[in-house]
């Protein structure tokens, strides 16, 4: 047999989704090497503004649109940035008629929709997680609870937008977050099931694997920031900033997480018949025994998607149509930006609870090589006008050579932006600045 030939860039990519994650991967796939033309549905009003972008009017949950706009768009490559539409089968269905997608079928996705099933193949995988128990009614999650006598963490078992997590400190609370699984406020209802788990400590890094089936290119680490106030302190967010490569992890940490962790579960997804073609998001905790999983997530983080982005070289859009035809053997090396990467998100007053929407957005921000204003939760009204539409607004990205002088590139360009009830935290990579 011949070696294949090298394989072509994609002319014509469609990215799924309307967030912070899909503006930064449409900025990104845009200055990819022979991309074209990128297609955002639905988009937001950052992506409305990307030269060399096009938006759709299609919902990300239309899957039958989106089919007719790949066909009439002539699209090579598909990135399917959400959940929801990979876990409800949008990647069989486009695969069904022989387009390429970055993004796992809903077979794989299972591995983010069901905390049971990840944790199941983790075991099998010998994946090092917290240990756990399933629970299928509210008896056996309370007997469960009871039987170990400490309060443990609390997780939903289905999607649950990144709410479904209580990591209790006593055993009031954990009952509680039983209680509320099992009334279905994440779904299911009577129908709910859970997982109980050990409690772990250390610090939490989040690591990509752009996988085609059977191997895999690793991003750099990230480090995300979930709680809304300064210090780490109040609820869980989607995230409220990120930096990247995060020195928790250094070349010989990731090289172990590739071995204990991403290897191991590419290889049981496989043993499964499961031909996994697109992120695996490994969430760890460093503990003080090593790397820990506490969740995996089927697509990239956000906002480390907007931090990783401006890190990637020309050759994204090939990698990603080589993961997205199981030919990661057959494409070119991605180069990685060694340079440090800061991203702030700003937020709707009110966020993580009720929000403020429809607020202007002024911006004097001028993006370029070093600095990058990214959409969120935004939309653009018929004479172009911007308004903030969701929890997260924006997100304001910056490279540089230390991480110093990448937060302060980033914070002086969120200075630049502003919109009523704009809310945003001062001290996001105080891990790494020393100011
Ligand atoms: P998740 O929605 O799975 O990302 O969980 C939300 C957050 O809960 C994580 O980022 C952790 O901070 C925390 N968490 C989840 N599982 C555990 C655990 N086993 N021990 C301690 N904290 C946890
Ligand atoms: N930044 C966390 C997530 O995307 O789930």
């Amino acid at each position: 047999m011949n070696a294949a030939a090298p394989l072509q860039s994609p002319a014509h990519v469609l990215v799924v989704g309307g967030g912070g994650r899909e503006n930064a991967l449409a900025w990104a796939l845009c200055r990819s090497a022979g991309v074209e033309a990128v297609w955002v549905a639905p988009g937001n009003g950052g992506t409305a503004e990307l030269s060399g972008c096009r938006q759709l009017p299609i919902p990300e949950s239309d899957h039958g649109a989106l089919l007719e706009a790949c066909q009439e768009h002539r699209i090579d490559l598909v990135v399917v940035g959400p959940e929801a539409p990979l876990a409800a089968g949008l990647s069989d269905r486009l695969r069904q008629q022989g387009i390429a997608v970055f993004g796992p079928g809903a077979d794989g996705a299972q591995l983010e929709a069901s905390k049971q099933w990840a944790k199941t193949l983790m075991v099998e995988a010998g994946v090092p997680t917290a240990g756990f128990w399933k629970a299928n009614s509210r008896a056996e999650a309370l007997a469960a609870l009871e039987a170990q006598g400490k309060p443990l963490v609390v997780k939903a078992d289905g999607l649950a937008a990144g709410k479904g997590v209580t990591v209790a400190e006593t055993m009031e609370e954990a009952r509680a977050a039983i209680e509320e699984i099992f009334a279905g406020r994440f779904g299911a209802g009577d129908g709910a099931s859970l997982v109980l788990e050990e409690r772990t400590h250390g610090p939490e890094v989040s690591v990509f694997a752009l996988c085609d089936g059977e191997q895999m290119v690793l991003l750099p680490p990230a480090q995300d920031h979930k709680r809304i106030g300064e210090g780490d302190t109040g609820p869980n967010t989607g995230g409220m900033g990120a930096y990247a490569p995060a020195p928790l992890l250094d070349q010989a940490g990731l090289e172990q997480v590739r071995q204990l962790v991403l290897e191991p579960t590419l290889a049981a997804l496989k043993q499964r018949g499961i031909n996994y073609r697109g992120v695996i998001y490994a969430g760890l905790m460093l503990t003080e025994s090593g790397p820990s999983v506490i969740e995996f997530n089927c697509r990239f983080g956000d906002p480390e998607c907007e931090t990783l982005m401006p890190l990637m070289g020309p050759e994204l859009a090939t990698v990603l149509l080589a993961c997205a035809r199981g030919q990661l053997h057959n494409a070119p090396s991605l180069t990685i930006s060694g340079r440090c990467s800061a991203c702030v998100i700003a937020a709707a007053q009110g966020y993580p609870g009720e929000i403020r929407k429809g607020d202007r957005i002024d911006s004097q921000l001028n993006s370029g090589d070093d600095l990058q204003l990214f959409h969120a939760g935004t939309r653009r009204d018929e004479q172009g006008h911007c308004f903030s539409s969701g929890g997260r607004v924006l997100a304001v990205v910056a490279q540089a050579e230390t991480f110093d002088d990448a937060f302060a590139r980033a914070y002086a360009g969120l200075g630049q932006v502003h919109f009523e009830g704009m809310t945003y935290r001062r001290d996001i990579g105080h891990q790494v600045r020393s100011n």
